[in-house]
């Protein structure tokens, strides 16, 4: 199936940002990771290329806390619920996860604690001893983000116990200036309490090595780059463990038993695109598939991995993660040996989002400004929304997302362009043929046009493969203008009244309904959903996108059921022109894209003041 040369066939892994399990995602968090991952995973399988799509919920830590003790449930029954609504989300956007799974699953407990293992045997975790906060009135332990102050490095006021978010460094909460309880304002107390930390100044050298390397290939965006350069200077030894009664275990006597110590977010969701890998291959093994198979992701040095996520993760990701797999590895100042493992691969590209807007201000579901993936599903195409995340979305900068340039996008670009020349090009060919025609002899112009749309596969191809992926819907899009040049030039509804013109009418037809399949392909990682819808009314099955699935499944290790996100992605078509074949039957289309009312910018803003 694939066009790719086998020596430039890759094994490709797309590592997706888990989202919290703490409630439902808006666009903003789907912006950032979800559609950015799904074009370029769709591409890279049409490429030819062994694509590994994984992701899943994170269920473990102080946010899941807070939301089950707010909605007055467990935290297993939060997460259930919450997991299987994010499932649900993501498979009505068509995110063709090869296995989105979940951090509660016993797999992913096991491998957090073989990279625990590994990489404390290899040396890179020291016991220290800090103080944890606790609240006086209660005496429960305060977890890191319940506590707020004044950032020591930057002076903002709203500083978290773990981060900052306005200069984005990392804290520890008795680092605050002034800090106090986000639950009653209290000053918290600090206490002595012992916990494992990563030696992080032992795997600077080789962190740096790393992205200097990284740098070197010019492919990382260069914010991304010099963050994860800037933070390297100022390296710390970083808690892994933490005093909460939900997550992870140690696995070491003592701490093993302990209720109230548990790992960290830093060693748990991070390590879960090698669990949900690993989970895949255990999965497909059941199929006859080999359990061992992620290894040619992780093991191979030639496989590529590319992680997609907001910029509020690159610190997890260009920094923790790779130092935990160094680590891992026995790759730093002290030494050591791979483990269970191997030797793992590093990320190839750190691919990280700026942030979504929305009417230009900060998401904020307590103050309504939001809008949840499943009501903006409810009402509107999912593709309109990928289209509008793709050509006009926080890629390299901030991004702000309107309702009056969301229903624009979808009316003059979307409908007006491209849904336009579909429907013109299917009824043309109905009214005048019932099928797609055979081309004459091609004229200048339709030789031009044809060229053009064919180039278009190499044009945005390249640009995907290089994460610019609002260039490379509009290079798709430019060439879609095109084709509308060439219909309005030719002008094939004049031809159709002269019947000495049948021949040419046909040829034009035949051009139109070339130029529509090519861009019907190109487009088909931003728009899967009618990729298929299209590929219908021209008489095709249907099947140019494959689209993700849920299924219900049994822990493979005893613990509790699930729904996964899976899929059989193999039968995408290749990145190439497919040449239409005459006589295949084409009736009369139904509109593909469906316009928007201008009403509906009215409407949407009484629901955000509602
Ligand atoms: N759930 C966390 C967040 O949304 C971390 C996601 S990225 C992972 O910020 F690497 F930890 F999975
Ligand atoms: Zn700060």
């Amino acid at each position: 199936m694939s066009h790719v040369p086998s020596t430039d066939r890759r094994h490709v892994l797309s590592a997706v940002a888990w989202p919290y399990a703490n409630g439902p995602r808006h666009i903003g968090h789907v912006a950032g990771f979800g559609v950015p991952s799904d074009v370029f995973s769709r591409y890279m399988r049409m490429a030819g290329h062994d694509v590994l799509m994984v992701s899943g919920s994170d269920e473990h830590g102080t946010p899941i806390l807070i939301a089950a003790d707010e909605a007055g449930l467990s935290p297993q029954e939060l997460v259930d619920r919450n997991h299987r609504l994010i499932v649900e989300d993501l498979v009505g956007l068509g995110c063709s996860y090869d296995l989105y799974t979940r951090t509660t699953t016993r797999n992913h407990h096991a491998v957090v604690q073989e990279l625990f293992a590994g990489v404390y045997e290899n040396g890179y975790f020291v016991e220290r001893t800090t103080y944890g906060a606790i609240s006086p009135s209660t005496g429960r332990t305060l977890p890191d983000r319940y506590i707020e102050g004044t950032c020591p490095i930057c002076g903002y006021d709203g500083a978290r116990g773990d981060q900052c978010d306005n200069c984005g460094n990392q804290l520890d909460p008795q680092d605050l200036i002034d800090p106090r309880s986000k639950i009653n304002g209290e000053t918290p107390e600090f206490i002595e309490t012992q916990h494992f930390f990563l030696d992080l100044p032992a795997l600077a050298e080789a962190l740096g090595a790393w992205l200097d390397e990284r740098e070197a290939t010019g492919l990382w965006r260069p914010n991304v780059i010099r963050f994860s350069q800037n933070i390297l200077a100022e390296i710390q030894p970083r808690a892994m463990t933490r005093d909460i009664d939900w997550g992870i275990a140690v696995p070491l006597d003592g701490w093993r038993e302990n209720p109230t110590k548990k790992l960290y977010v830093w060693f748990d969701a991070v390590i879960g695109y090698l669990s949900a890998s690993i989970e895949w291959a255990r999965r497909s093994a059941a199929e006859g598939g080999d359990p061992d198979a992620w290894r040619a992701w992780w093991n191979d040095p030639e496989a590529l991995s590319y992680y997609f996520m907001g910029k509020d993760n690159i610190t997890f990701h260009s920094q923790i993660w790779p130092a935990e797999l160094l680590a891992y590895n026995g790759k730093g100042s002290k030494g050591g040996t791979p483990h269970a493992y191997g030797e793992l691969n590093l990320p190839t590209e750190v691919v990280s989002s700026e942030f979504l807007t929305m009417e230009g201000k900060k998401f904020s579901s307590s103050r309504k400004i939001v809008i949840y993936v499943r009501d903006l599903l409810s009402r509107y195409q999912p593709d309109a929304f990928r289209y509008f995340v793709a050509a006009a979305g926080p890629e390299t900068n901030d991004a702000d997302f309107t309702w009056a340039e969301f229903v624009r996008r979808t009316n003059d670009e979307l409908v007006a362009a491209w849904g336009n020349l579909v429907n013109r090009t299917a009824t043309l060919i109905a009214k005048n043929f019932g099928e797609l025609p055979a081309a004459g002899e091609l004229a200048e112009a339709d030789r031009v046009v044809l060229e053009l749309v064919e180039s278009t596969f190499g044009t945005v191809g390249d640009l995907i493969g290089r994460h610019r992926q609002k260039q490379a819907i509009g290079e798709a899009m430019r060439a879609v203008g095109e084709v509308n040049r060439y219909v309005s030039e030719t002008e094939p509804w004049k031809l159709a009244k002269d019947p000495e013109a049948r021949e040419r009418l046909g040829t034009v037809l035949h051009v139109m309904a070339q130029c529509v399949t090519d861009l019907n392909l190109i487009l088909a990682p931003f728009l899967p959903f009618s990729a298929n819808q299209i590929d219908l009314v021209l008489g095709g099955k249907g099947e140019v996108a494959p689209m993700p699935r849920i299924d219900e499944v049994g822990d493979l290790d005893g613990g509790p059921g699930y729904p996964i996100i899976t899929g059989d992605y193999t039968g995408a078509p290749g990145w190439e022109r497919t040449p239409i074949v005459p006589g295949t039957p084409v009736g009369k289309p139904t509109p593909v894209f469906r316009k928007l009312d201008v009403t509906v910018i009215e409407e949407e803003l009484a629901r955000l003041e509602g």
